[in-house]
């Protein structure tokens, strides 16, 4: 038995395995938009939105989104410093500027504040990204996004299960994109999906997604625009559909998880992932924060979670530190919080035990 301690990994049983396994000796011809369609149309029920277009990354939904949205050369998107590199990749990739502002340190998310300081005629776009499972200030961002007229889009890959006075992550914005890297609470392997409520947008980016080719076009082979090629497989799909049945379960796995961390740390001097009131937290990353003026060595904490077989994974560092940005040190939150701050093993199956020696391990670290 394999005894070590994986900071994630999905949860597959039978339903995954029959359906997937159906998609790949039955899912071809005819059928070969079946597990998609179905998908799709999980999803959406899901998530409460009217229009769902599953991709081969939440990074390519980010990617077609903003082209739609037509962010191109010389524009300026807002995001938070603190995140992974994947919001910011499409931005550069269409010839714009990710402008990296400060987060809030209760929520880790952006500051809404520093939002509205930071637009610029330029300003294209603002992205909100719910991270780890937190919920941006969505009620700010959008009325920023309205006063401006400047489209605010939802990352939430890490935001299943996560809601906001009664709205899914993901389901408030112009667009909304989602990861299921196996790494997420939902998982197809890789892909994701693109989500809006926008008609117009939605078409737009449909014929995006097929190479160009408009669902009114007769001609075969016959592109009415350069698009792209995000799509997600059909035996990706099926996997899909048997996570979305079992999504409540799947939700309730990662609560489950963050309770019993947060049970077993909250006396110590540090803070979690928060669920602020009316929201309800996906905890797709259980995180601790270390508050400032303790002692605390996180290299020490990873080499000790090394040695116990372990893994340990760290807290997101602002991305202008990254060698391709210019350092934006006045971000202090970002810039002070990542060092003290960890991310703790969580997955569907893990066991009291096995959070137990995470827990003595995290104690013995204070
Ligand atoms: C906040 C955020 N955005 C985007 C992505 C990209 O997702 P994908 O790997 O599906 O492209 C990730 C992936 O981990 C993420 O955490």
């Amino acid at each position: 038995m394999n005894s070590r301690i994986f900071y994630t990994k999905p949860s597959i049983t039978e339903l995954e395995v029959r359906y997937a396994t159906d998609a790949a000796a039955n899912g071809w011809g005819e059928k070969c938009y079946e597990y998609i369609n179905r998908f799709e149309e999980a999803f959406k029920a899901h998530l409460g939105v009217k229009y769902a277009i599953a991709t081969s990354s939440c990074t390519g939904a980010l990617h077609m989104g903003m082209d739609a949205l037509g962010i191109g050369q010389d524009d300026e998107v807002i995001m938070a410093d603190t995140n992974w590199i994947a919001t910011a990749s499409p931005i550069v990739h269409l010839g714009a500027k990710p402008v990296f502002v400060d987060i809030l340190p209760d929520s880790w998310c952006i500051d809404p504040e520093l939002v509205e300081q930071a637009i610029t005629p330029r300003t294209k776009a603002i992205v909100a990204v719910h991270l780890y499972g937190n919920l941006c200030a969505m009620d700010k961002l959008l009325a920023i996004g309205e006063k401006y007229g400047i489209p605010v889009i939802e990352d939430a890959a890490e935001a299943i299960g996560s809601v906001y006075h009664g709205k899914r992550a993901g389901s408030m914005g112009k667009f909304g994109a989602f990861s299921f890297h196996g790494t997420k609470t939902l998982t197809t392997g890789e892909g994701g999906m693109f989500v809006t409520n926008d008609p117009a947008l939605y078409e737009y980016v449909l014929t995006l997604s097929n190479h160009g080719r408009s669902r009114g076009q007769t001609k075969q082979f016959w592109p009415d625009m350069i698009g792209f090629k995000y799509k997600m497989s059909n035996i990706q799909a099926a996997i899909g559909c048997a996570q979305i049945e079992r999504i409540d379960g799947l939700i309730a796995g990662k609560r489950r998880i963050f309770s019993y961390y947060k049970k077993n740390l909250s006396d110590l001097p540090l803070k979690m992932n928060p669920e602020l009131e009316g929201t309800k937290n996906g905890y797709w990353m259980p995180s601790i924060v270390v508050y400032e003026g303790y002692s605390f060595d996180r290299e020490a904490l990873l080499a000790e979670f090394k040695a116990n077989d372990i893994d340990g994974r760290v807290f997101f560092s602002p991305l202008s530190m990254l060698p391709m940005f210019d350092a934006i040190p006045k971000n202090s939150v970002s810039y002070n919080l990542y060092n003290r701050a960890i991310n703790l093993p969580t997955y569907h199956d893990l066991e009291e035990s096995e959070m137990n020696k995470v827990i003595k391990i995290v104690r013995a670290c204070l």
